[in-house]
C-alpha cells in the first residue's frame, strides 16, 4: 500500500503546484482574450493550429504550454531559459542591478550587461516578429502568451538564487520558497481574498471569455474594479515605450533590440518588452523580498500577517502585474494579428473594420454610458 500511496501524493502535489502556476498564466490569456478585436479572435478561432479544439475557442487553455513542453526533446535545452531574465551583478534587495535610463535617475547598473540574450525579454520580441511574419504560426503564439505573462512575474527577471527558488521563506509556517510563493502562492491567496464577484457581469464581452474556473471572480474584479477604477488615470502610460528605450535619449545604453515599433497608421503600437521588464523589475527590486532578507538566515515567515505580505496585497501589486500582463498580451495580438485578421474578415464579406486603439475596451464604453 505504502508505494502507491506515496505516488499518489506526490501526484497531487505535482498537480496543484503546477495548476496554481498555471491560474496566472490563465488569467493573463482570459484577460486578453476578453480585449481583442473580433476580427483578431475570429482569426484565430478559424486556425484550429492557433486555437486547438481541446481549447473550445479561448486562450488560456494554451497558455501554459510552454512549461509542459520543457522537457521534451525538441525544445528541452532552449526554451527554458527563454522564460527568464536578468541583468548580470543583480541581486536583491541590497543591490539592483539593471540598465539605467540615462536620465541620471537609475543609472545603477548601467554598465553591466544582460545575463543573456537567451531571455524572456528577446524571446517576446522574437515571437512577437515570428508571429507576424507567419500568422498561422502556433508556437510562436502559445511561446508570446506563456511569455508576456512570465515578463511581469517580478522573479522571473533577476538571476539571484535562480529567480528565488534557492531563497527559502516560510509561508504559514511551510517551508517554501520566494520563486514559488510569486509564481503561485501568491496568487493562490489572492484568489481567496478577492472572491466577492461571484456573479456574472453586465457585460457579454467580458463573460463570453470565462470559462467557469476558480479564478473567474477574480478577473471580474480586475477589470471592474481595476481597470474601472483603480488603475484607470495610469493605464494609457500602460502602453508607451519609456523614453530611455527611444532614439532621442542621450542614454548610455542603445536603444535595445527588443524594442519593437510594429504596424502603421492609426494601429501603430510599439511592443516593447524592455520598458515592461525594467517596470516589473522595480517591483522585483522593491517587493520581491522580504525587507533585509537573507538566504542564510532562519527562513522567515512571508505569508498571513507578515510585514512584507501586507505590502504586496495594499498596494495590488500582484493584481496590477496581472492585468498589465493580459492587456499589453491583447495590445500585442491585436497589433500584430489585425491586418491579417482584416483581410479574412473583408474575404469571407463580414465586418473587418477595426477599432482604432490597441485593445477592444468597449466593454468600459459601455458600463459608464449604461451607467452601470
Ligand atoms: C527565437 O525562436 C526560435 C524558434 O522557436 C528559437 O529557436 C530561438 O531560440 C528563439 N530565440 C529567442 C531569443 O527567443
Ligand atoms: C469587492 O472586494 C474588493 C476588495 O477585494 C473591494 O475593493 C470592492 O469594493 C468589493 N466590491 C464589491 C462590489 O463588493
Ligand atoms: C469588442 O468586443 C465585443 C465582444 O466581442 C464586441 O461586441 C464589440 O463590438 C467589440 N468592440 C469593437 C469596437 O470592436
Amino acid at each position: 500500500m505504502l508505494v502507491p500511496t506515496l505516488a499518489a501524493t506526490a501526484a497531487l502535489f505535482t498537480t496543484s503546484a503546477h495548476a496554481w502556476g498555471a491560474a496566472g498564466h490563465e488569467i493573463v490569456a482570459t484577460i486578453a482574450e476578453i480585449h481583442l478585436h473580433p476580427p483578431v479572435l475570429a482569426f484565430l478561432r478559424s486556425d484550429s493550429s492557433l486555437i486547438p479544439d481541446y481549447a473550445k475557442g479561448h486562450l488560456a487553455p494554451i497558455a501554459t504550454w510552454p512549461d509542459r513542453i520543457r522537457m521534451v526533446p525538441e525544445y528541452r535545452g532552449w526554451s527554458g531559459q527563454l522564460h527568464y531574465g536578468s541583468w548580470d551583478g543583480d541581486h536583491p534587495p541590497q543591490v539592483c542591478s539593471w540598465p539605467g535610463t540615462g536620465d541620471g535617475t537609475d543609472d545603477e547598473g548601467g554598465k553591466g550587461r544582460w545575463h543573456s540574450d537567451n531571455d524572456v525579454i528577446h524571446a517576446v520580441a522574437n515571437y512577437t516578429s515570428r508571429l507576424e511574419t507567419n500568422p498561422h504560426d502556433w508556437e510562436s503564439l502559445r511561446f508570446l502568451v506563456h511569455f508576456l505573462g512570465d515578463i511581469h512575474q517580478p522573479l522571473h527577471l533577476t538571476s539571484r538564487e535562480r529567480g528565488g527558488n534557492g531563497d527559502p521563506v516560510l509561508w504559514e509556517g511551510r517551508r517554501t520558497n520566494l520563486h514559488s510563493l510569486w509564481d503561485g502562492l501568491l496568487i493562490a491567496r489572492a484568489l481567496r481574498e478577492h472572491s466577492n464577484y461571484t456573479s456574472p457581469l453586465p457585460s457579454q464581452q467580458i463573460e463570453s471569455a470565462l470559462m467557469g474556473r476558480i479564478y473567474d471572480p477574480y478577473i471580474r474584479l480586475l477589470l471592474w474594479e481595476g481597470v474601472r477604477t483603480w488603475w484607470r488615470t495610469s493605464l494609457p502610460g500602460w502602453f508607451t515605450c519609456s523614453p530611455s528605450s527611444s532614439a532621442l535619449s542621450p542614454s548610455p545604453t542603445p536603444p535595445h533590440p527588443a524594442q519593437l515599433v510594429l504596424g502603421a497608421g492609426p494601429a501603430k503600437a510599439t511592443v516593447c518588452p524592455v520598458t515592461w521588464a525594467t517596470e516589473t523589475h522595480k517591483t522585483t527590486c522593491e517587493m520581491g523580498f522580504p525587507d533585509g532578507y537573507d538566504e542564510h538566515g532562519a527562513p522567515v515567515e512571508a505569508g498571513g500577517k507578515s510585514e512584507f505580505y501586507r505590502r504586496i496585497r495594499d498596494s495590488l501589486t500582484v493584481e496590477r502585474l496581472l492585468t498589465q500582463a493580459g492587456l499589453r498580451l491583447a495590445a500585442t495580438l491585436n497589433t500584430v494579428l489585425g491586418p491579417v485578421a482584416a483581410a479574412a474578415a473583408d474575404e469571407a464579406g463580414l465586418d473587418g473594420r477595426m477599432h482604432e486603439g490597441v485593445l477592444n475596451l468597449s466593454w468600459l464604453e459601455e458600463a459608464e454610458r449604461e451607467a452601470w
